[in-house]
């Protein structure tokens, strides 16, 4: 049976033992034992019934009065080691906010991407703009309108990769892309660019990837020369290769450009002098041009009469590594991180 006595010592005691309590753990362990449904002074309250009558109001009392005096002391407690740890955090040095923050890693553009872009500013000084067009084409676009019948053996040099709906291939240059905008176009005179990825089924080697970007030009209007595509190909060739650079056309053949050419520049790494990029001849080739077919130009709504035009083809991969002497195509898309951040 508890007494008045008994409730008085656990009051003391619980008081003593919570002066030295400097933890939350301790603190909450510490009101488990003494307020918490099991301890000893809620045990009293629930045998208070048990009790003989005449003893139960001043046992009852006492207990409300211990049971008060311990949550009073519990809260002062709690309160004093928040307001330490308070003048704790107060007290310590200060955070340093003028240490340099930790620099996030910047990403970089791919080589290819970078090359691609440079070639699009300088055209754009030219007046060119972009237009994009699709990578998934039709065999007519690809080839038949370009001039280049079903049977034709110039598409020996472009044999690509096929879908299961009839006619529907990935496109092995952006070529078809004059047709798409001489057809937006016409008929307005036409300057733009076409720059875009072509896929090829050909052996993979240090040169030839099935996969690689290309940028298309194309020049439409009355009285657009020949003299104009060499002039504009030499211009950007000076611009993107450096101003002393030497530029030589030569005749060629693609069957939707007549006259057609191949145009290099004098060898940037040997100055023309021969080399092992060169071939020891002295010159790099840089792009594929012509002035545009007349079939090529009826198919795209103008009249060949009346407008005449030109346009080129380059690889912009092929020229990323003349430019920094990247000796092999497959490190374009093989996601080595030792080979693209080394292009800053
Ligand atoms: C053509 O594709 C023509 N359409 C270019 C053209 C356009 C001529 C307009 C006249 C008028 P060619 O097959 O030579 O031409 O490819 C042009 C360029 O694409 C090449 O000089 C080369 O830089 C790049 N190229 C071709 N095949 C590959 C390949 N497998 N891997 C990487 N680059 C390639």
């Amino acid at each position: 049976m508890v007494t008045v006595d008994e409730l008085e010592r656990l009051r003391e005691e619980a008081l003593r033992e919570l002066e030295g309590l400097d933890t939350e753990e301790a603190l909450q362990a510490w009101y488990a034992g003494y307020l918490g449904r099991r301890s000893r002074l809620m045990e009293a309250f629930a045998a208070l019934g048990t009790l003989p009558r005449e003893l139960r109001p001043a046992i009852g009392r006492k207990a409300n009065e211990v049971k008060e005096a311990l949550e009073a002391a519990y809260a002062a407690r709690r309160e004093a080691l928040r307001q330490a740890a308070l003048r704790r955090e107060l007290e310590a040095p200060p955070l340093d906010v003028t240490l340099p923050g930790r620099p996030v890693r910047a990403g970089r553009l791919h080589p290819a991407t970078r090359t691609l872009r440079e070639i699009v500013a300088i055209f754009a000084e030219m007046g060119f703009q972009v237009f994009t067009s699709r990578d998934v084409e039709t065999d007519e676009y690809n080839f038949q309108l370009l001039n280049i019948p079903p049977h034709h053996p110039a598409r020996d040099m472009w044999s690509t990769f096929y879908t299961d709906r009839e006619g529907v291939i990935l496109r092995t240059h952006t070529s078809p892309g004059q047709i798409h905008a001489m057809r937006a176009f016409c008929p307005e005179p036409i300057r733009v660019i076409l720059p875009g990825m072509c896929y090829r089924y050909e052996q993979i080697t240090a040169r030839s990837e099935i996969m690689f970007h290309q940028v298309e030009g194309l020049a439409v209007g009355p009285g657009v020369t020949m003299s104009d595509l060499k002039g504009t190909l030499t211009d950007f060739a000076r611009r993107m290769f450096g101003p002393e650079r030497k530029v030589r056309f030569r005749a060629s053949y693609f069957p939707f450009t007549e006259p057609s050419v191949e145009v290099d520049i004098d060898c940037i790494l040997c100055e023309g002098r021969g080399c092992r990029v060169c071939k020891h001849t002295g010159w790099l080739e840089i792009a594929g041009a012509g002035m545009v077919h007349p079939v090529v130009l009826q198919n795209g709504g103008y009249d060949p009469r009346r407008f005449t035009g030109f346009a080129f083809g380059m690889g912009p991969q092929r020229i990323t590594m003349l430019k920094h002497r990247i000796d092999d195509i497959r490190y374009f898309w093989a996601n080595d991180l030792r080979f693209l951040e080394q292009f800053d």
